[in-house]
């Protein structure tokens, strides 16, 4: 990975973090994305000592506000003139409805859609940079989900569910992937979808998640794949050879595997694709 750069979400915590330290172990120069500035250059010092490189750095981004992720955009360009490997890692479950600054359902809002304005943001340095790589994380929660409810993205109408939100989330991750493969034929940048695995991170344990099922999270804590075991599809993804020939596809165990009809269906990819689109112009 010696010369390339590297860009991750959510890289303070969890598998974007052991993500960040792997990839900097290999050589890259990585970008780490945190939301908040202490927790973020905590993590980056923890990266920059364990992997022994000192080309890591921290960039600050708020998935849940446009102007954050616009400026961390231009601050991103200002840095650097090349981007090789962009995951987009960031993601949370959330058990009542919160709203974006946009006022966006937060899980849709930060999961999907900041991360679909800071992706095409990003998208000419990547064709640029080709042969170049898009990683989004996804999860086998998705099969929860029984297709996006396009006529109700935001769970206004319908009653909000946490992990009804997070599963369609999951899901949008996917149909992301594929529509935008599809666009980046014949670029040079490929992109795919992850599953991690069943992992032991912060994900649900800040009071995100209440009741039994945030109890459930942190009884189950021993019994997960550790942050480090849970990076290794994102890594495989971003640095193999079988990978960089194939796109739009999704990945568990470092395999490719089959996600559920609703994930392999181009004509949801497409509208989600086209309702993402109206739906940054309309709050910009
Ligand atoms: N853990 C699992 O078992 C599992 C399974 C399947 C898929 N996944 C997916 O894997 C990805 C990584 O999750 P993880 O398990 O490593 O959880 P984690 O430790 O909670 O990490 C999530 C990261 O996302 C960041 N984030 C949350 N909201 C953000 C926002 N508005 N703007 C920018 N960053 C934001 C968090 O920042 P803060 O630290 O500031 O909150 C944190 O750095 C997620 O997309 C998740 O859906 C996880």
């Amino acid at each position: 990975m010696q010369g390339k750069v590297c860009l991750i979400t959510g890289a303070n915590s969890g598998i974007g973090r052991e993500t960040s330290r792997e990839l900097a172990r290999r050589g890259a120069t990585v970008v780490m994305c945190a939301r908040n500035r202490e927790r973020g250059e905590a993590a980056v010092a923890d990266v920059r000592e364990s992997s022994g490189s000192s080309a890591v750095e921290l960039l600050q981004l708020d998935l849940a506000s446009f102007r954050s992720i616009r400026g961390a955009v231009e601050t991103f360009l200002e840095r650097h003139d090349r981007l090789d490997v962009l995951v987009n890692n960031a993601g949370l479950i959330l058990d009542d409805r919160r709203t974006t600054e946009e006022g966006f359902e937060s899980t849709f809002g930060i999961n999907h859609l900041g991360h679909f304005l800071w992706t095409t943001l990003l998208l000419d340095v990547l064709k640029r940079s080709a042969p170049a790589r898009v990683i989004n994380l996804a999860s086998d929660a998705h099969r929860m989900s029984r297709g996006l409810d396009f006529t109700d993205l935001m769970y206004e109408r319908r009653k909000y569910n946490g992990w009804r939100a997070y599963g369609d989330s999951k899901l949008a991750n996917i149909l992301f992937t594929r529509e935008l493969a599809r666009r980046l034929e014949g670029t040079g940048v490929v992109t795919h979808a992850v599953h991690p695995g069943v992992v032991g991170t912060g994900f649900g344990r800040d009071g995100d998640l209440k009741g039994v099922m945030g109890w459930l999270v942190k009884v189950a804590g021993p019994l997960l794949l550790t942050p480090a075991k849970g990076a290794r599809t994102s890594i495989h993804v971003a640095t193999s050879e079988d990978a960089g020939e194939v796109s739009g596809l999704y990945w568990a165990k470092s395999k490719k595997r089959r996600p559920t009809s609703y994930g392999r269906d181009d004509e949801s990819a497409r509208k989600l694709w086209e309702h993402s689109e109206a739906l940054v112009s309309a709050a910009s």
